[in-house]
């Protein structure tokens, strides 16, 4: 049945009249106000505003790609892991990151966009994701560092997200947070025995902090005053804190953690500031960061290409689930 149309609200001057909205639209955007202002949930069915779907679908397929991409810094070094337990493990953290892509492609679609779609948008080199996993992973001791640096700054980014105002979002996180804090911790505890072990492999942890520590603060995005929309996300409470506001409490977190390990943290301005309570530290390359974001990064043409080839790849399970699926179908209908 097609939704009643109200009048057009008359607009004064010459300024065009404000397009027609249905009743339907009308009941859901009240609906959907409500929601949010009770700090509720919204759930796949219900009506959202279309910038609402449109950042949602943005936001989470990059957050899904990010994990995917994520994967290869990583899985490069299982070969070369130095025991059978650091394989294992690190293998079971390289897995993770699969299982978290999957889950947020999965939360993506209920906003309406297929998966292929999505891929597509990657593969294209359309889609964004996170600038970090441009950045080489050159020795083992980075396994350590991507851990408790970067996973950590996924965490402190990500805790909040669990309180998404949209369900299958917030959902996936809790699960998706409950294993990064498990790889921060798998990072530390690398981080942790280079740094007591000879004075090269303390050298070694040293000198992975110092790569990824200016990166893995970009990883929160530009500063507040240059990152226009995080305060309509802020206002539908997707994102609950700013950018640096998050920033501000993973260096309040790895300042302590750091002093554990017994190394330091590659940052001469790095200090607390009684006053305003807040960390005060170096200035960020953000022209760098623009940079990698644009595909300028040490790995971006890397990363694209293995991706592409690891597609590619994967043409042959993709044809057999798609078979097996029509021949399930198939059998229902027979049946
Ligand atoms: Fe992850
Ligand atoms: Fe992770």
């Amino acid at each position: 049945m097609a939704a009643a149309k109200l009048q057009p609200v008359p607009t004064a001057g010459n300024e065009a009249p404000a397009p027609e909205r249905s009743a339907e639209d009308i009941a859901g955007q009240a609906y959907f106000d409500r929601i949010i202002a009770e700090d509720s949930r919204i759930e796949p069915k219900d009506w959202m505003p279309a910038a609402y779907r449109k950042t949602l679908v943005r936001q989470i397929s990059q957050h899904a790609h990010s994990e995917i991409i994520g994967m290869q810094p990583e899985a490069n070094w299982i070969t070369r892991a130095p025991s059978l337990k650091r394989k294992a493990i690190l293998m079971a953290k390289v897995q993770d990151e699969a299982g978290h892509g999957l889950y947020l492609y999965s939360a993506a679609e209920t906003l309406g966009t297929p998966r292929d779609v999505l891929n597509q948008q990657l593969l294209d080199g359309k889609a964004k994701y996170s600038s970090i996993f441009n950045y080489p992973a050159r020795s083992w001791a980075d396994m350590g560092a991507i851990g408790w640096l970067v996973d950590g700054a996924a965490i402190a980014n990500q805790v909040p997200l669990c309180r998404a105002s949209y369900g299958p979002y917030g959902r996936a996180m809790v699960r998706i947070c409950k294993e990064e804090s498990f790889h921060q911790r798998q990072g530390f505890e690398i981080l942790l025995e280079l740094s007591h072990g000879t004075p090269e492999q303390k050298q070694m942890a040293q000198d992975a902090v110092d790569r990824f520590y200016a990166p893995a603060l970009m990883m929160f995005g530009p500063p507040d005053d240059d990152s226009p929309n995080s305060k309509q996300s802020m206002a539908w409470n997707i994102k609950r804190f700013s950018n640096d506001e998050l920033r501000q409490r993973f260096v309040g977190m790895i300042v302590e953690q750091a002093k554990v390990l017994g190394l330091t943290l590659p940052d001469p301005e790095l200090r607390f500031d009684e006053e305003t309570g807040q960390w005060i530290h170096m200035e960020l390359d953000w022209q760098e960061f623009k940079d990698v974001i644009a595909g300028r990064g040490p790995c971006n043409a890397q990363r694209m290409a293995r991706r592409r080839e690891a597609h590619e790849d994967g043409t042959w399970v993709r044809e057999a689930a798609r078979a097996y699926a029509e021949k399930q179908l198939k059998k229902v209908g027979a049946a």
